[in-house]
């Protein structure tokens, strides 16, 4: 794979900034931030009265930890504009996640707004490796998802030409990348994964394809992935994050010279980790909950939004900027089986070991009698599909589950292309255990 490194004067200034200037800079935008949220928006004025804390009171960037955090439920109660701090027609546009119970949450951008997303996303195909006058295919989904829009107008920023394919036809999708031959595609790494099968079904070799660059994100996946994807496509493949209630993609982003963490744009986002039960702010190098506050949002300033995202903040390496490690899940998918807590990734770990599997898992959970079960169901490869096969396949992967996550599981070995596929964020878990 090429030597992607940035080249001097690639990078601006506050990626090679020291500590002090960030924390400077940080520290003038959050009273900022602070003064423009009390000020427009009546949803923090009454937050921040409740607990009798005024932005005046934020003198030092731990000062932050006095002010009330905000959780997705603040924005369904105020579904759909209640939280914005200028007025609708300073709207440009509008994105809302889709939920999975009850009313989406809606997000809202200025122009100025939209502005600093694309920077921030255009930093992060940079630090990706992609440079002005690369094609980017974007595969993630257009419409009020944040990954497409958010991806195309980074990508267009930095002087890419950009194929906006958005998500789903993969016959199509694998055709556009042998005609239009782009260096970088944008997608789920789920996905990703679907369009390797694509390319094996239309007996093209994935190796030899236009690809260098993959930026992947959305959704939580691991090393053993990127090892799987870089191998398979002989292309970089580095982790995007983001969520909507920040901007989008481009919170955070992984540089290809370290492949080490994802690096904090922390001149737009600060940064923060709680323990999740308590709220404390943790010291750098802790695992807990990830907490931001934006630095420069004009339509929808947020103020330690709980992510519910764990990881750590590391310190910067390529650039100036903290990293956080890849974010392993979120509180809300851990499963807890017999007292242990599981998170789907460290079965993906486990599954990419076995050479007689394909990558695609969704995990079942089913109640026994008075005990939850976890099935695992994943899918032979075809080099690997008779009976005997895929006996041992599932016991080797069983014994990888139980010998390193400390779970007995039972793995159903299905059909090649019987496990189900998404053309954006995969559904790892379905619980099928009796409600209430
Ligand atoms: O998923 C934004 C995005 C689009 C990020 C494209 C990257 C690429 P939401 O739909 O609001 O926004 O979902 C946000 O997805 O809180 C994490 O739980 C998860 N997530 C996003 N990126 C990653 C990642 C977009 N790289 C939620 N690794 C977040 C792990 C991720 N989880």
């Amino acid at each position: 794979m090429e030597d992607l490194s940035p080249r001097p004067g690639d990078l601006d200034p506050i990626e090679t900034a020291s500590r002090d200037e960030i924390s400077a800079l940080q520290l003038k935008r959050l009273k900022t931030t602070l003064e423009h949220a009390y000020r427009n928006s009546p949803h923090y004025r009454a937050r921040f009265d409740k607990v009798g804390v005024h932005p005046g009171d934020l003198k030092t960037l731990s000062d932050l930890a006095k002010f009330p955090f905000t959780v997705k439920k603040d924005l369904r109660d105020t579904y759909p504009f209640g939280m914005f701090a200028v007025p609708r027609e300073k709207i440009a546009r509008i994105h809302a996640s889709s939920g999975t119970t009850g009313k989406p949450t809606v997000v809202g951008y200025t122009q100025n707004d939209i502005a600093m997303w694309a920077t921030c996303v255009a930093r992060s195909i940079r630090a990706a490796g992609g440079r002005a006058g690369d094609i980017c295919h974007v595969a993630y989904g257009y419409g009020l998802f944040t990954g497409g829009l958010g991806a195309h107008y980074g990508a267009e920023k930095l002087g890419c030409t950009v194929i906006p394919i958005s998500g789903g036809m993969t016959e199509r999708q694998v055709g556009l990348i042998q005609d239009f031959k782009p260096r970088i595609i944008m997608v789920t790494p789920s996905y990703m994964l679907s369009i390797l099968d694509e390319f094996r079904r239309q007996g093209l070799d994935p190796r030899k394809s236009s690809l260098a660059v993959g930026i992947f994100g959305a959704e939580p996946w691991t090393n053993a992935m990127r090892e799987e994807i870089q191998q398979d496509f002989d292309m970089h493949a580095v982790d995007i994050y983001g969520l909507s209630e920040v901007i989008g993609p481009g919170v955070a982003s992984e540089c290809v010279e370290t492949k080490d963490g994802l690096h904090v744009w922390e001149d737009h986002f600060y940064p923060e980790i709680i323990d999740p039960e308590t709220g404390e702010v943790l010291p750098d190098g802790e695992l807990g909950e990830l907490v931001f506050t934006s630095l420069t949002k004009e339509a929808l300033p947020i103020i330690r939004y709980r992510t519910r995202d764990l990881t750590r903040l590391l310190p910067g390496t390529a650039r100036a900027m903290r990293r956080i490690d890849k974010v392993t899940g979120r509180t809300d998918d851990m499963i807890i089986l017999r007292g242990v807590n599981i998170f789907p990734t460290q079965i993906e770990e486990q599954l990419l070991k076995c050479s007689g599997l394909a990558p695609h898992f969704q995990i079942e959970l089913v109640r026994a009698g008075r005990m939850d079960d976890m099935i695992v169901r994943v899918e032979a490869m075809p080099h690997a599909a008779d009976a005997g096969a895929r006996a041992a396949s599932a016991r080797e992967l069983a014994h990888h589950v139980k010998s390193v996550v400390g779970v007995s599981t039972k793995v159903m070995v299905g059909d090649p292309d019987s496990v189900e596929r998404s053309a954006g964020k995969a559904r790892r878990v379905v619980d099928n255990r009796p409600k209430g």
